[in-house]
């Protein structure tokens, strides 16, 4: 680390333990109201995240996991609407006494208190930096903005603080640069840049959208590299948001697998990719390539049938038409539970419920 780079002190190693919740999010439930019916977008999730740890958070496409994100930062537009539950976070203090907790749902929409959070403690990096970044001004004026809004100090301090940032994430000439329009630089460049401007502020939580999808392999390898480097030297957490579970398997401590709104599967990286419980991560993980020594004439597997549309959300398990382990009687009548199946490792599935034993073999008596 440099002299100028900021968070010497780590605020959350004052007050929120490493692994200890940072957040916990209880039974969120954000709806998006449209003529054609309600989406359930997130359907009841619950989750911690740990201080300082990697969270991956993966599904196809469609299955919540932006929603999700924006919810957390209160900035879920209508017509959707965050109709339920708790974002309870564990608000680190600066003086190293106990912290705050706070239920982020109960803050009042666009009020300081949650620009204050939204702007320098939990960050956001998108799939697309173009859609963050004003045009119209360079990217100088919009980290430089940020630093002054959340920080003490000068504008020239905030200025060395801007450059120091993009020097860390790989931006040659950062002094030069940093005058320049986001239009002026490359994707790989502005999805830097972004990131620089989600770090500068030093937060406690770095939430990251699908942040390489939209580059190319080479620059995508990069970039995560640098954010897991980043990650561990600021101590900070990272919700790392993906289609791409090879990136998790590299990048995640620990992984939610989403389908339809709800979390099918959650455990820590190494038990989802040995012992992965629900056939959705099951066929899942059969659809990504393997890296090491594989031909390239080997087919990746994709999964049977496709998201069902959102306005009509299957009976019992939302997973169960495509499911390869579908139980006729028990997985389209009943609504599995994320239930624990082993230390710390969540599952919500009917192959793993007493009651669905007892209605299966009920049936078969019948
Ligand atoms: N502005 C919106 N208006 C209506 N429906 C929306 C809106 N934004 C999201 N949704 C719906 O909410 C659900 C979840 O969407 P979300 O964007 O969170 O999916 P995702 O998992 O991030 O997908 P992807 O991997 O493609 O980014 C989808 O069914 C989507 O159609
Ligand atoms: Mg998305």
């Amino acid at each position: 680390m440099t002299e100028d780079t900021p968070r010497t002190d780590s605020a959350v190693s004052n007050s929120v333990r490493k692994g200890n919740p940072l957040l916990e999010v209880n039974d969120l439930q954000v709806h998006f109201m449209l003529e054609e019916g309600t989406v359930r977008a997130v359907d009841g999730v619950s989750f911690d995240m740990p201080a300082g740890r990697v969270l991956g958070v993966v599904g196809e496409s469609g299955c919540g996991k932006s929603v999700l994100a924006r919810s957390i930062m209160r900035i879920v537009r209508p017509p959707g609407e965050v109709v339920g539950g708790e974002i309870i976070y564990h608000r680190p203090s600066r003086n190293g006494g106990s912290p705050d907790v706070i239920d982020l749902n109960q803050l009042p929409l666009n009020g300081p208190e949650i620009r204050e959070i939204r702007g320098s403690e939990i960050t956001l990096v998108f799939q697309e930096p173009m859609v963050s970044f004003s045009p119209v001004h360079t990217i100088a004026q919009q980290i430089i903005e940020g630093i002054l809004l959340h920080q003490d100090v000068n504008k020239a301090e905030a200025r060395n603080r801007a450059i120091e940032m993009l020097r860390r994430v790989g931006i040659p000439n950062p002094e030069v640069r940093i005058d320049e329009y986001p239009f002026n630089l490359s994707g790989g460049m502005r999805q830097r840049c972004m990131i620089a401007m989600a770090l500068s502020g030093n937060p406690n939580m770095l939430i990251a959208d699908e942040p390489t999808t939209a580059l190319d392999v080479t620059t995508q390898a990069q970039i995560l590299e640098l954010m897991s480097e980043l990650q561990q030297e600021y101590g900070m957490a990272m919700m790392l948001i993906t289609h791409n579970l090879g990136v998790v398997a590299q990048m995640a401590e620990e992984v939610i697998v989403m389908y339809l709104g709800k979390i099918v599967e959650h455990t820590d990286v190494r038990t989802l990719f040995k012992e992965p419980k629900h056939p959705y991560t099951q066929e899942l993980l059969k659809s990504i390539p393997r890296l090491r020594r594989q031909r390239q004439t080997d087919r990746l597997t994709a999964i049977a049938g496709s998201v069902p549309s959102p306005y009509v959300r299957p009976k019992g398990c939302p997973f169960h038409p495509r499911c390869p382990k579908f139980m006729p009687g028990v997985c389209d009548e009943l609504e599995p539970q994320l239930t624990e199946v082993g230390g710390r490792h969540m599952v919500s599935c009917l192959l793993y419920s007493e009651d669905a034993k007892k209605v299966s073999s009920g049936a078969g008596n019948g």
